[in-house]
């Protein structure tokens, strides 16, 4: 059967690229599942090694089990002395995704086989990159700021040692909370286009550290991870609560997109949302509010107002940013957290792909000429 333009549904909207356990999303009702647990008591209870465990390996671990993932994680935060060579060596001005993107790629150089049906070996790819993405991402901005690398403490989890290696100061307690918990929100979300490029890498049955790093070129785009930046220099340049309505006027009539808003499954506030902006809340009434959260809540009202009965609502992207700028964590870092979350889904994929692979190969619909004259280079 020939398939015909009409055929082609833009963006896959609605087609089901895979069979997945990980997660589950009922958009109309605001629900996202990691492995059947509720975000928001996920959110609530538990941290991010242990969803990382969860998404893995489908079970909430035993004390023992997490123990022993903590301790792996921790032993695996060393990377290899020439890692720290390549970050310095990399251009201060570059962003940070490209770095991580590259350094993934890297690490990847340093795995003994590319036997990955060895489950042990399996596992340990998973940990190695778990761990490896904050050092990454804290050691290329110390790098940049022309500053040591603060090397990791064994004694905090991935959150609290983050905010360790990028400052050189023990976190707070509610800061490493906070990040914890932004960490579990982000740590995956069915087949979003990070995870979609994924999954079509690990079709080929390609390693997962190149897995990762595809799925991290795709995070970087504004429609995607990018757009949590995006969402803050959108903040600044409104100015305050009092130009939203002729701001908000201005990207409609000229139907700009406005960052932070709007999901192809989500029709309702995303949940995740919700759960940061409580987050940004409790930073406020401890470290004091931010003249960029009256600005956001007065744009959230404006935008549901003109734009909800499109199902356009605030998304993750909207408030993780303000939450992170709390944390004095530079702009162009927060994508680069979100990667640091998603690369327990990006893994979770990445195994369950293995588990029963066909390598993805869609059909086109060709749209060009045939059986053209080929002309010589001098007479065209
Ligand atoms: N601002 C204004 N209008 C919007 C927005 C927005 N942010 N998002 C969607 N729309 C409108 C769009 O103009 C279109 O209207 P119409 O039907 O009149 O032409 C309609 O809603 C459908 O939009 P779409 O772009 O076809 O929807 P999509 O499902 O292809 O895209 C999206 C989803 C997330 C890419 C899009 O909503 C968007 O670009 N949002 C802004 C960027 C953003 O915040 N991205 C983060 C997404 S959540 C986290 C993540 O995945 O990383």
């Amino acid at each position: 059967m020939t398939v015909q333009a009409k055929d082609i549904v833009p963006g896959l909207a609605g087609i089901p690229a895979a069979e997945s356990k990980i997660s589950y999303i009922d958009g109309q009702k605001g629900i996202l599942e990691y492995r059947g647990y509720a975000i928001a008591t996920l959110a609530e209870e538990s941290s991010f090694e242990e969803v990382s465990w969860l998404l893995l390996y489908g079970e909430l671990p035993t004390a023992e089990e997490l123990a022993g993932f903590r301790s792996r994680l921790r032993e695996n935060r060393q990377l290899p002395e020439r890692m720290y060579e390549l970050v310095k060596s990399l251009p201060g001005a570059g962003h940070p995704m490209d770095a991580l993107q590259a350094c993934t790629a890297a690490l990847g150089m340093y795995d003994r086989s590319r036997d990955y049906d060895d489950t042990e070996h399996a596992d340990q790819a998973c940990i190695r990159l778990l761990a490896a993405m904050p050092v990454l991402v804290a050691a290329f901005e110390r790098h940049r700021a022309g500053k040591d690398f603060v090397a990791p403490d064994p004694e905090l989890d991935t959150a609290a040692c983050f905010l360790w290696m990028l400052t050189g100061q023990k976190p707070d307690e509610l800061a490493a909370r906070v990040l914890d918990v932004a960490l579990i929100l982000h740590a995956d979300h069915t087949m979003n286009a990070s995870t979609f490029a994924a999954r079509v890498v690990a079709s080929t049955e390609a390693d997962p550290y190149t897995v990762c790093s595809s799925a991290l070129g795709a995070l970087t785009g504004p429609l995607h991870g990018g757009a949590n930046e995006r969402v803050l220099v959108m903040l600044k340049q409104i100015g305050g609560p009092d130009q939203v309505e002729a701001w908000l006027e201005g990207q409609i009539a000229s139907k700009s997109k406005i960052m932070g808003f709007g999901h192809r499954v989500y029709k309702v506030k995303d949940p995740r949302s919700v759960i940061l902006q409580a987050l940004a809340r409790q930073l406020f009434d401890k470290l004091g509010t931010t003249p960029i959260y009256d600005t956001a809540i007065e744009l959230e009202d404006k935008v549901v107002a003109q734009l909800g009965h499109k199902g356009i609502y605030p998304n993750v992207d909207f408030f993780s940013g303000i939450v992170y700028s709390k944390l004095n964590i530079p702009v162009d870092c927060f994508t680069p957290i979100f990667a640091i979350a998603r690369v327990a889904g990006w893994l979770s994929h990445w195994r369950e792909q293995m588990k029963n692979n066909r390598i993805f190969r869609p059909s086109q619909v060709y749209v060009g000429g045939h059986e053209r004259k080929y002309a010589p280079i001098e007479q065209r």
